[in-house]
């Protein structure tokens, strides 16, 4: 049965969509079976795969209607590896206020993975930059989040925020646990990073990833072009960062027992 991930930050542009899809794409090569669902009306983890062609179905459909199927697509890379993708598209956008006043709104979400996490070794969500209905939905049904973020004093503030809501969800999800926060655009340059990565160190402890994404131009191409970094030609170091994030991944996973 897959673990469920959430992969969340309400701060906007810190690595979120970028994480999961390069992180789900790493771990799909490594032969896990893999199902990445994109919970944000911008549709960028869609997007990130190269599936902007009109799609018949999205998530939004699904959490409209309990009964519907959760629309499910495979893409194969040039290696072989499978990934299953969940789309979203601008139609999740009207999803919350469709929901305003329906009971179990925030459960919609669990209730479709629960009929599919048997097919998987991890399900991954991406969310949006807010702490709304579709958020709440992906932190309900997740087993755990893991949290990107820059290395930014701005950033930081937002970290407790999240804390906050991550808390509120437990009523829902008493499981629920912070898989860890990482640095997922990290510049060791500069010295506001610097002292932003001391920080996180002090107050955070070991919920920090000892692997840190550093900044590099061939992820924010890859992910113009549609495509994980490890199908994107002259990203070695790239794909080298995402195997390192994924192997700890596994053992946090592992030393946590999830
Ligand atoms: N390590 C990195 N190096 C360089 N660019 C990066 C890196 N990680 C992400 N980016 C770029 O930064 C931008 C924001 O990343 P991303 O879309 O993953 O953030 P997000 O948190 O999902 O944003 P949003 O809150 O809008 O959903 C994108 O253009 C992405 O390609
Ligand atoms: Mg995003």
């Amino acid at each position: 049965m897959a673990l469920i991930i959430a992969c969340a930050n309400q701060k906007g542009g810190v690595g979120k969509t970028t994480t999961t899809a390069n992180l789900g794409a790493t771990l799909s090569r490594m032969g896990k079976h893999i199902l990445a669902v994109d919970m944000d009306p911008q549709a960028n983890l869609t997007a990130h795969f190269g599936m902007e062609r009109e799609l018949e179905s999205s998530v939004a459909g699904a959490l409209r209607d309990r009964k519907a199927e959760l629309p499910i697509y495979r893409i194969e890379d040039d290696s072989g590896a499978t990934i299953d993708i969940v789309p979203a598209s601008l139609e999740l956008a009207s999803v919350e206020f469709q929901l305003a006043a329906v009971i179990g709104r925030e459960l919609r979400l669990r209730e479709h993975l629960e009929r599919v996490r048997d097919n998987y070794d991890f399900v991954f969500i991406d969310t949006p930059p807010s702490l709304g209905l579709l958020t709440v939905n992906a932190l309900v049904a997740a087993d755990c989040v893991l949290i990107p973020t820059e290395a930014r004093f701005f950033s930081l503030q937002g970290l407790y925020m999240l804390q906050e809501t991550i808390s509120e969800a437990a009523a829902l999800n008493p499981k629920i646990e912070i898989l860890g926060v990482m640095l997922s655009k990290y510049d060791r340059r500069l010295r506001e990073e610097k002292a932003v990565w001391q920080y996180l160190h002090e107050h955070w402890g070991d919920r920090v990833f000892t692997t840190e994404i550093g900044t590099n131009s061939k992820i924010l191409e890859a992910a113009s072009a549609g495509v994980p970094v490890n199908a994107y030609t002259g990203a070695r170091k790239a794909v080298n960062a995402y195997q390192l994030l994924a192997r700890e991944v596994l053992d946090r996973v592992e030393t946590a027992r999830l």
